[in-house]
């Protein structure tokens, strides 16, 4: 995060119009990222996004001992010869989530890891009993004490690991770890999210062999050695879900290219059936709007891929609090997800929440108000808001923000959006 304070100011009521592209997917990097530990020899990745999140996972890298390049916009160079830590620091792992991807990663490296604790949004509990579970099976000794989790392996094993729950970094945790173990690992109810099948074809290009990845059963046969490859991450599923909202928000017209439709069709749906109009194309998608017609409430229930994602609930729920009609939104993945909602409120947002439902009344207009991020995506909602209140949208600690969205002020203000930032001390 910088270190200068500063807020995001936003004047709504622009219709955003134009092209914007999407930027590479910050939840495949983080992943891949680390996986490059899994080879001795270098990698390059490209389409890694300019985010906070990937500048820390560097650091961590180096940390480590490798060494690593980063040209934003053009490659990142990780050449892991040197990388013989296995140990990542409190300072560091709490100021992302996926530094727990590192268990994995140095697990099938080295068969051993020390990991403290990590950060990341503060959206629900978040516990990692099924990461340790999956290590377990895998024939680590794992524990999560003091504020640190440790990983060891005489040697890793393959094995049928059963999650009880679908979960993302769990299932990548378990691939990162079952790579490099002997014999071969089944996952059952993994997840299946765009950036599971990333990462599986990240690591099949360095040799890995890993099938059934996009299903709920994935099956990798480890390998004694992988080597280094090239390799272009896929383009980020919540950044174009969130530039489609803010199309249909401000009732522009905006084409959103360098996106694989498919993956957005749950939004794309839930778009349309607001009464949006959203067209695909080969690898872009065009949204708009420009009725003066207000939007219909819609009922959301977050689930896992492919049913809508949590990570495009807090934007989504953002535009439903001009809706016309009573908007239910019930949260299953996180229990925490619901405070850019609050903060909405005093934009004149007429909110209930419930538990894990959020009961939302839409009203006819929004209006300009100070609110502060509470986490990445309620960032992204608070833009949305800011995009379509009357008047000016004071946004603090937008710092939140720049963990997962490359250039989104750049892009936006390319679109027509009026949207800077100040420094306030
Ligand atoms: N869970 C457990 N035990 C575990 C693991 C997860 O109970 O061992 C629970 C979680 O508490 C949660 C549910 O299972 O209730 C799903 O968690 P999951 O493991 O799938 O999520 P995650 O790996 O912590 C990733 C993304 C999130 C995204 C979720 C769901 C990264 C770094 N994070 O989190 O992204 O919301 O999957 O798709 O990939 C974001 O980008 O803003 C973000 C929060």
């Amino acid at each position: 995060m910088s270190k200068t304070k500063e807020i995001m100011i936003v004047t709504g009521g622009q219709p955003l119009e134009g092209e914007a592209r999407v930027s590479g997917g910050k939840n495949t990097a983080v992943a891949v990222i680390p996986a490059t530990l899994l080879s001795d020899e270098p990698s390059v990745i490209e389409n890694v996004p300019d985010i906070d999140d990937v500048h820390v996972l560097i650091d961590i890298l180096r940390d480590l001992g490798a060494k690593v390049e980063y040209e934003p916009g053009v490659r990142l160079l990780v050449d892991p010869r040197g990388a013989d830590g296995w140990q990542v620091s409190f300072r560091r792992a709490q100021k992302l989530r996926a530094s727990y991807y590192l268990l994995g990663a140095l697990l099938g490296r080295c068969n051993r890891a020390e990991v403290a604790s990590p950060g990341g949004c503060k959206i629900g509990t978040r516990p990692i009993d099924q990461h340790l579970k999956g290590f377990m099976a895998l024939g680590a000794e794992a524990e999560e004490r003091g504020g640190i989790i440790t990983a060891e392996a005489k040697e890793l094993r393959g094995s049928s690991v059963f999650f009880d729950i679908v979960t993302v970094g769990g299932t990548i945790n378990v691939m990162l770890a079952a790579a490099r173990a002997h014999g071969r690992t089944y996952i059952y109810n993994a997840a299946k999210e765009p950036h599971i099948v990333d990462l599986a074809n990240f690591l099949n290009s360095m040799g890995a062999r890993i099938k059934g990845a996009g299903t709920d059963v994935i099956r990798i046969d480890g390998q004694e050695r992988l080597h280094g490859t090239t390799y272009a991450v896929i383009p980020d599923q919540i950044e174009t879900g969130t530039l489609m909202i803010c199309a249909a928000a401000t009732h522009g017209d905006v084409t959103i290219r360098g996106c694989i439709p498919t993956h957005m069709d749950a939004l794309s749906a839930k778009l349309l059936e607001m009464g949006a109009h959203v067209q695909d194309q080969d690898d872009a998608i065009r949204v708009q709007h420009k009725s003066a017609l207000r939007y219909r409430a819609v009922n959301i229930k977050t689930q896992v891929y492919p049913g809508f994602p949590t990570d495009l609930q807090q934007p989504i729920s953002a535009l439903l609090t001009v809706a016309n009609g009573t908007s239910v939104i019930q949260e299953t993945i996180f229990e925490q997800r619901f405070r850019h909602l609050d903060e909405m409120t005093r934009m004149g947002a007429h909110v209930r929440v419930m538990d894990r439902t959020a009961i939302i009344d839409g009203i006819p207009q929004l209006f300009g108000a100070p609110v502060t991020t509470t986490d990445l995506r309620a960032g992204a909602a608070l833009m949305v808001a800011g995009l379509m209140a009357q008047g000016v949208t004071q946004i603090y600690e937008p710092e939140y923000i720049d963990r997962g969205y490359e250039h989104i002020e750049e892009k936006l203000r390319a679109l027509g959006a009026q949207i800077r930032r100040e420094v306030i001390e």
